[in-house]
C-alpha cells in the first residue's frame, strides 16, 4: 500500500500544495485537512497557532499519514517544532525549502501577519544570501476576500495595492508568496507588479523535496523519480474540514477544476479540542 501524504491548511490555501503533489506524485494518496472552523490562522497568536497544530497534526497522525507536508506557511512559521514533534513521521515544510531558489538580493515577502512577523522567511532567506534585503508584508486582509470567494472585486485590488506598496518601494525584483492561500492572486499580483517581477511559490520547491523522501521511505515508482511524468494521475485524494464541507466543496471547485466530495471531521474524535 503507498504511503499516505498529510497535508493541512486552515481553509482553502493548502489545496495549491496538493495539487502539486497530486501533479508531481500522481500514484500518491493524499489526506486533506482544512481547519475552516478555525479559518483564518494568521491574525491568531502564536499560542494558539501552535495549540491548532498539535491538535491538527495529531488527527493525521492518527489518520495514519507517512509523511507530513506542511500546506500552511502560518503554522510552518510558528509551529514547525510542534508538528515534527507531534507527527511521527517526516514533516516537509514551504519555508526552509525557499531560500534554494531565490536568486535575488532585493525580495518582497507576502505572507499572513502571523508569518511576517515571525521573520521566519528573512532567516531562510539570509542563509544563503546574508546581503538580501527582505522586505515582509503581513497581508490580513487577503485570506478572508479569498475564503469568501471575493476574488474579482476593488476591495481585494485596494488591499493589494496597500501591500505591494512597500515591495514596490524596495524595489523587489522577486516576490515569495508566503501563504498557500496567495498562489490563487497570482494573475493579479503579476498585473500590479513591474513587469519581469518573479513570483514565488514555496510550495513549488517544497514538492520536489517530498520525491527523495518518498523514493527513501521505498514508497515511489520508478517514474516519479525523474524530473518527467508520464504517468496518468491516479491519486486518490480524501478532502476533510472542520467546517462546512458543501461550502468548502463549492470553493474548492473552482481550483481544483471539478466538485470534490468533502467531509466534516471533528478533530475531537482523535481526542483533540477542536
Ligand atoms: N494558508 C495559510 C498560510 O499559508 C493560512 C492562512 C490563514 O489562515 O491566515 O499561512
Amino acid at each position: 500500500m503507498s504511503l499516505l501524504v498529510g497535508l493541512f491548511d486552515s481553509g482553502l490555501g493548502g489545496l495549491t500544495v496538493l495539487r502539486r503533489v497530486q501533479a508531481r506524485y500522481p500514484h500518491s494518496p493524499c489526506l486533506y485537512l482544512g481547519d475552516t472552523a478555525r479559518v483564518p490562522y494568521g491574525t491568531r497568536s502564536v499560542e494558539d497557532i501552535r495549540a491548532i497544530a498539535a491538535e491538527v497534526v495529531t488527527w493525521l497522525r492518527l489518520e495514519g499519514v507517512g509523511v507530513l507536508v506542511m500546506a500552511c506557511n502560518t503554522s510552518n512559521a510558528l509551529a514547525l517544532d510542534v508538528a515534527v514533534a507531534q507527527a511521527g513521521v517526516p514533516v516537509v515544510g514551504l519555508i526552509d525549502s525557499v531560500a534554494a531558489v531565490i536568486d535575488s538580493d532585493r525580495v518582497g515577502v507576502l505572507a499572513t501577519p502571523a508569518t511576517a512577523a515571525s521573520g521566519a522567511y528573512r532567516r531562510a532567506i539570509h542563509a544563503s544570501r546574508p546581503r538580501a534585503l527582505v522586505t515582509e508584508v503581513g497581508c490580513p486582509a487577503f485570506v478572508p476576500l479569498i475564503e469568501a470567494g471575493r476574488l474579482e472585486g476593488l476591495e481585494l485590488r485596494e488591499a493589494a495595492n496597500r501591500y505591494l506598496a512597500p515591495l514596490l518601494a524596495a524595489q523587489v525584483d522577486t516576490v515569495v508568496l508566503g501563504c498557500t492561500h496567495y498562489p490563487l492572486l497570482r494573475a493579479l499580483l503579476q498585473e500590479l507588479l513591474p513587469v519581469g517581477t518573479r513570483l514565488i511559490d514555496p510550495a513549488e520547491a517544497a514538492v520536489e523535496r517530498l520525491g527523495p523522501l518518498l523514493a527513501s521511505l521505498g514508497d515511489l515508482p520508478e517514474s516519479e523519480q525523474g524530473q518527467a511524468l508520464f504517468v496518468a494521475p491516479q491519486h486518490s485524494t480524501r478532502l476533510c474540514v472542520t467546517g462546512c464541507p458543501d461550502s468548502f466543496a463549492t470553493s474548492a471547485s473552482t481550483w481544483l477544476g471539478c466538485r470534490p466530495a468533502v467531509e466534516r471531521v471533528s478533530l475531537r474524535s482523535a481526542g483533540c479540542a477542536a
